[in-house]
């Protein structure tokens, strides 16, 4: 009976036809190492940050009058209150922090490169619905970080020639920034930005399931004898694994090699945000700035406005520039050149274990820019940090020319026929 309902609903709707291609029958590249977890852990810390947001929702009071004291009721009487709101706010600290090293995976293995363009784009468009939901998120507590931090990067826009002023007047929906300004991130941060999020999510998962996976060799993996691309993609199972073709081929089924190794990801990842939860949710500072456990003043502005570590890399870059408009249109790039590596990059070769030491150095000099900014970003301005991030600024966009240039005629090293697997 039960096959028979299943096979009604298949011929209807091919659910278990799409969990095997998208899911257990998925071939994934049997030397994925421990840099391709992060893919499934910001799957997880989405899933979270959702449950959890839900949840705080239904005591949270989007207005400039119950804002603050809504969150300390959250925190002190409503039952677990203190663990979601904490779930939350870890959770987007976590997000970008596996957000980061996918990302920085994908730079050393060439992920981005063809024929997974778009895949990357997508990427690139969640990492931007991530910050703007980060952004409006932080406001909602009305704290003291939350009111001024909004107010430094909204006033950005007002360095836009022309349009600028009344541009910012339009974010804030006043002429300061006030509750109303509070209701609308609301609106945003808990629907709008969720929605395009998740829609984004999807669609990076197609046009990865479309291309398949790269892997830690950056070579294209082998089919199995005798099969065409789709059939492998439809009909790799956990059994044709282990019939003869086991020996010529290079991908495992999703399930159960993936799901497992996915679920040691999951556990160790807990463990540490479970540490972090319970013993340093603050963590000192970085994760909850101690400004905002005071109400936000629209007549006090906290002494240092430093916006969360996740942002600091591109606020160094936007202060490194005196000049204001030229400061943000420098950030704005920063993004840009992200967008653009598939195309920055020339070479034929994806990976950096078989790329030149030119190409290995210029990732390593990328990294150390990229976190020296995000350090100098928390700092306050003086005439010393200023100049280190010009310098680590120039490090970060000397990264893309330098790929640019370099690239096309790169001396490689040979790429092995099939991918090594220990
Ligand atoms: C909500 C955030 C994100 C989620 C849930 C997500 C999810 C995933 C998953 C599940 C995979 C396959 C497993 C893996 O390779 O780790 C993947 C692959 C990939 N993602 Fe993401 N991703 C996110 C953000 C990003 C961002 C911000 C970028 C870059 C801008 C990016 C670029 C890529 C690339 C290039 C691949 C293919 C990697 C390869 O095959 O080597 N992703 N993503």
């Amino acid at each position: 009976m039960m096959d028979s309902l299943s096979n009604w609903i298949e011929e209807r709707l091919p659910v278990m036809n799409a969990y095997k291609k998208h899911l257990s029958g998925y071939p994934m590249p049997k030397n994925c190492n421990f840099w391709y977890l992060f893919g499934s852990l910001a799957m997880f810390v989405l899933v979270s940050q959702l449950l959890t947001g839900i949840w705080l929702t239904m005591s949270y009071n989007p207005s400039a009058e119950g804002a603050f004291a809504s969150i300390e009721y959250i925190m002190r009487d409503v039952e677990y209150g203190w663990l979601l709101r904490y779930m939350h706010s870890t959770g987007a600290s976590a997000f970008f922090v596996v957000t980061y090293l996918h990302m920085f995976r994908s730079l050393i293995y060439g992920s981005y490169q063809k024929p997974r363009e778009l895949l990357w784009i997508f990427g690139m468009l969640i990492f931007l619905a991530l910050m703007a939901e980060a952004f409006m998120g932080y406001l909602l507590p009305w704290g003291q970080m939350s009111y001024w931090g909004a107010q430094v990067i909204i006033s950005l826009f007002g360095a836009i020639p022309v349009i600028g002023d009344d541009l910012t007047l339009w974010i804030r929906g006043d002429y300061v920034l006030s509750g109303v300004t509070l209701n609308r991130f609301f609106a945003l941060h808990v629907i709008a930005l969720p929605i395009v999020i998740l829609l984004l999510v999807v669609l990076h998962i197609l046009a990865l399931h479309e291309v398949g996976s790269n892997n830690p060799d950056g070579i294209e993996t082998k089919l199995p004898k005798g099969s065409k691309t789709e059939d492998y993609k439809t009909e790799f199972s956990f059994h044709s694994y282990y019939t003869k073709k086991y020996d010529i081929i290079d991908s495992v089924p999703f399930h159960p090699y993936g799901t497992v190794k996915d679920l040691i990801g999951v556990v160790c990842f807990s463990i540490l945000f479970a540490y972090v939860i319970f013993f340093n949710p603050e963590m000192g500072g970085y994760f909850l700035e101690s400004p905002n456990f005071e109400v936000a003043n629209l007549l006090k502005t906290p002494e240092h406005i430093a916006p969360v570590w996740y942002f600091t890399p591109f606020y160094a870059i936007l202060r490194a520039v005196p000049d204001k408009l030229s400061g943000v249109l420098l950030m704005g790039l920063s993004i840009v050149f992200l967008f653009l590596l598939p195309w920055l990059d020339r070479c034929k070769k994806r990976s950096y274990r078989y790329r030149s030491m030119c190409h290995q150095v210029n990732i390593i000099q990328f990294i150390i820019s990229f976190c020296a900014l995000g350090i100098l970003g928390t700092l306050r301005v003086t005439t010393s940090y200023t100049l280190l991030a010009q310098i680590f600024s120039f490090g970060y966009f000397m990264f893309f020319v330098l790929l640019l240039f370099y690239s096309k005629n790169e001396v490689t090293k040979l790429l092995p026929e099939r991918v090594h697997y220990k």
